[in-house]
């Protein structure tokens, strides 16, 4: 890796740009499972073929060069490696990942490998899940296969691309698989999943010279809406369980206590074993991986049961409830003069330089990667590209907001925009567009460069001819 280089790259991630989905001895994910199976899967769409990337690796990193980026992040699909998730090796899924690895270096990038990216083998969820303690052994074991197959080349690594997203939306929200509303599941899940990314960070640090491990974790800036009474104990509940349920361990090694005594008032923890704490101290990460995307406006808790809200419709609607509950703790409402996209993200760019700093200020100085970064949006082809200008002020509000935080002391060593190309979004199928390139799903997966693209590709020129001064 080019030392002191600023990364500016993209993200996808395997099942959601792949396709391949049965191809060279892959087994099955929960996502194939779902995508076939489910009446849940709304937008009735599959990832079988998705972007093709599996086919078409080699033109997306030759675009990815042609316009100035040098990093891209990525996933190993788990059942492409261990079909059963912790059986025997599928030596053609270690050769496809090493020739992908291979034609993204020659094409300039620098790989950031994400281990586990939702695609987990159907095999383990049968056992349990993230319900199970030996998914997460089984876990440690794959992880360590891919350092000892890819640590030669790759040098960043990721254990986990947002656990507190994926986690609520299997258990509290109930619009992935396993489609659960089970609070104590998805706590227990929660912890599982940390647990998993700690032993795996004890086996990386068994391997010599493979570079610097993380995680990525979907964060939300909280904002209080009010100055009442109670407002104080609602926004230190919301970042506990928002953010710090998954930075913490991750950086500390140790769950925020607070809210470990709220839940044992409620819940079961007697999974939380004593013996446990010695390995999340040693799994602690060197590189904090933030996926920012929106912010999280807090009211106190008023009153209900505990539920979280998505929008998978691409419908836009105002609310005439919060946008979420955690009971006795805190909601989460919409600002009234919030600007939002059809799926009700408000977009606000400011969230960016704040969450960076809380990082920075909670954790001290350690080295922060905008892990992905973009915008949602029902585009068409015209005369062959995307005039995507709102996805450009978005993109250019939040790196103004960035370099903000970087220039007042966040560590920041590099962006990504999701996605590279457009990709299937989960549940809200293909219709929802987050590309620097469109993908024409409908004819053979062509890729046509956005507005989006000549402008990451100009401003990257920019930045790095500064750079060099
Ligand atoms: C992040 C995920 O939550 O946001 C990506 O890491 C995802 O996998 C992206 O695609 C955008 O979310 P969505 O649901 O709009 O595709």
């Amino acid at each position: 890796m080019e030392k002191n280089k600023f990364l500016w790259g993209s993200a996808t991630a395997s099942y959601q740009c792949e396709g391949a989905w049965n191809e060279d001895g892959k087994g099955l994910s929960i996502w194939d499972v779902f995508s076939h199976e489910s009446e849940k899967n709304i937008n009735n769409v599959t990832g079988d073929v998705s972007a093709d990337n599996y086919h078409l690796y080699e033109e997306d990193f030759k675009m990815m060069k042609e316009s100035n980026q040098n990093s891209y992040r990525f996933s190993v699909s788990w059942p492409r490696i261990i079909p059963d998730g912790d059986g025997e090796v599928n030596q053609k899924g270690i050769d496809f990942y090493n020739r992908l690895i291979d034609s993204m270096i020659a094409n300039g990038q620098t790989p950031m490998l994400t281990l586990y990216h939702w695609d987990l083998p159907e095999a383990l969820q049968k056992k349990g899940g993230w319900l199970n303690y030996d998914t997460a052994i089984a876990f440690a074991r794959y992880a360590k296969i891919c350092f000892n197959a890819f640590g030669d080349r790759v040098k960043l690594w990721i254990t986990f691309n947002e656990p507190y997203y994926s986690l609520s939306s299997m258990y509290a929200v109930g619009n992935y698989p396993p489609h659960e509303h089970n609070y104590d599941h998805f706590i227990l899940a929660g912890y599982i999943q940390m647990y998993a990314s700690a032993l795996a960070t004890i086996e990386f640090r068994k391997c010599n010279d493979i570079g610097k491990i993380g995680i990525v974790a979907d964060l939300h800036p909280c904002y209080p809406s009010n100055t009442e009474v109670g407002m104080d104990y609602a926004m230190e509940m919301a970042n506990n369980c928002l953010n710090y349920w998954v930075l913490d361990p991750a950086f500390k090694g140790e769950f925020p206590q607070k809210l470990v005594d709220k839940l044992a008032e409620t819940h079961d923890l007697s999974f939380m074993k004593k013996e446990h704490k010695e390995i999340f101290k040693q799994g602690v990460l060197d590189i904090c991986g933030i996926n920012y995307y929106t912010r999280a406006y807090i009211h106190q808790y008023t009153e209900g049961e505990s539920y979280i809200g998505s929008n998978n419709k691409g419908i836009r609607k105002v609310k005439t409830r919060p946008l979420s509950v955690f009971k006795g703790l805190f909601e989460e409402i919409e600002d009234k003069n919030g600007v939002f996209t059809d799926w009700d993200m408000e977009i606000y760019p400011k969230g960016m330089r704040d969450i960076c700093l809380t990082v920075t200020n909670r954790y001290g100085t350690i080295p922060i990667y905008i892990t992905e970064n973009g915008l949602g949006e029902y585009e068409s082809l015209e005369n062959n590209t995307v005039h995507d200008q709102k996805r450009i002020k978005f993109l250019k509000a939040h790196i103004d907001e960035l370099i903000k935080a970087k220039n007042e002391g966040a560590d920041i060593r590099g962006y990504y925009v999701w996605s590279t190309f457009d990709l299937y979004s989960w549940v809200n199928g293909y219709k929802k567009r987050y590309g620097l390139v469109y993908t024409d799903f409908e004819h053979g997966n062509k890729r046509y460069p956005k507005d989006s693209y000549y402008w990451y590709k100009d401003f990257i020129e920019t930045y790095q001819k500064e750079e060099e001064k």
